[in-house]
């Protein structure tokens, strides 16, 4: 470009034409680069001031520098008018419409199985009992030889017991809670008064009445003086307030390593006598095993099954639908599953 007041008047012009249908902040980018930018027009006019005589060189400085001040605040006016409307846009497309339902999505819900442990654990909390609970994978001589299972017992064999790799590692998939017993009175001194739920494993298959990964829940009372009629009296309890008031409990003489005398107990419901689980007093044996004098202290135990406990009460007659899982079953116990 030549120098002339007309070239600089028309590089304006174009500039403000361009500064005017621009319509993007994206689009006046482009606009000041060519405009103003160091390629411009107004730039190379500029670069040429050097190439003119000191008069010619105010003259025309003061032509440009007018030139590029009136685009430059065409610029702006414009990149200012084209925020807002962006501000605007954005302030609509981006809205968010609070009146929108939620999506519901459940919360969840406690197991009915979940429900009765919880159950159970207030009601010996209630008693003064603690809850002590103990590994699933556990010691083999927690398991069996504190209890007062030798090593031949037939519940050590391979068929019940879900022994761990490597063997010689002694641990297994606790076959019962009893072994949460042993731990507690190893750890504590009497008196003692414990529930202990949890889950427990067996090597069967899942069918109607069965299943490999099932729950018991164990009772442990270390006292002075305590005797058969404080077992029995609290089996009561314990029956009635899972049951009914009416129902009554009994003791058949059994047979557990761990207790002497042991009983199987009982309980009336419906009509019928049901078998509910295993209980005792605590063999002197485990106790001493355990470091409790017997001559000073005795002990009750108590075991039972939670599923068992969860079907007869509610007449379930299929395990699967204890164990399976599906939303239907907790929701048939109003367990809150929304
Ligand atoms: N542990 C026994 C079992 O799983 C149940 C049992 C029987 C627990 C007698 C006890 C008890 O505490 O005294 O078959």
């Amino acid at each position: 470009m030549s120098l002339s007041e007309e070239a600089i008047e028309s590089a304006k012009d174009d500039a403000l034409a361009a500064i005017s249908s621009a319509n993007s902040l994206d689009a006046i980018k482009e606009v000041k680069a060519a405009h103003v930018g160091d390629k411009s027009p107004i730039a190379r006019a500029n670069q040429q001031l050097g190439t003119l005589t000191p008069e010619e060189r105010a003259n025309f400085g003061k032509i440009i520098g007018q030139a590029k001040n009136v685009v430059m605040v065409a610029l702006e006016s414009r990149t200012r008018i084209l925020e807002v409307e962006r501000d605007a846009r954005v302030l609509i497309e981006e809205r968010v419409d609070v009146s929108i339902p939620a999506r519901r999505r459940p919360k969840g819900g406690l197991h009915p199985l979940t429900i009765l442990t919880n159950e159970i654990c207030d009601l010996f909390l209630g008693m003064g009992y603690r809850v002590a609970e103990g590994p699933e994978l556990e010691a083999e001589w927690l398991n069996f030889d504190a209890l007062n299972m030798p090593p031949d017992h037939p519940a050590r064999s391979m068929q019940d017991t879900f022994f761990v790799e490597p063997l010689d590692s002694h641990l297994v998939l606790r076959t019962h809670t009893s072994p949460v017993q042993v731990r507690t009175m190893l750890e504590e001194k009497p008196p003692i008064y414990v529930i202990c739920p949890g889950r427990t494993y067996r090597a069967d298959e899942l069918d109607a009445t069965h299943t490999p990964v099932f729950s018991q829940v164990e009772g442990l009372v270390i006292d002075k003086g305590i005797t058969m009629a404080d077992l029995k009296g609290t089996l009561d309890h314990f029956a009635r307030s899972i049951f009914g008031p009416e129902v009554k409990t009994r003791l058949r003489s059994s047979f557990f390593p761990f207790t002497e005398p042991s009983a199987e107990v009982d309980f009336y419901f419906n009509g019928r006598w049901i078998e509910w689980g295993g209980c005792g007093m605590v063999n002197p044996k485990v106790l001493v095993a355990c470091g409790i004098d017997p001559d000073i202290y005795s002990g009750f135990a108590f075991g039972m099954g939670l599923e068992r406990t969860l079907m007869v009460r509610h007449g379930i007659t299929d395990m699967h639908d204890i164990v399976e899982g599906d939303m239907r079953f907790s929701q048939s116990f109003g367990t809150g599953v929304k």
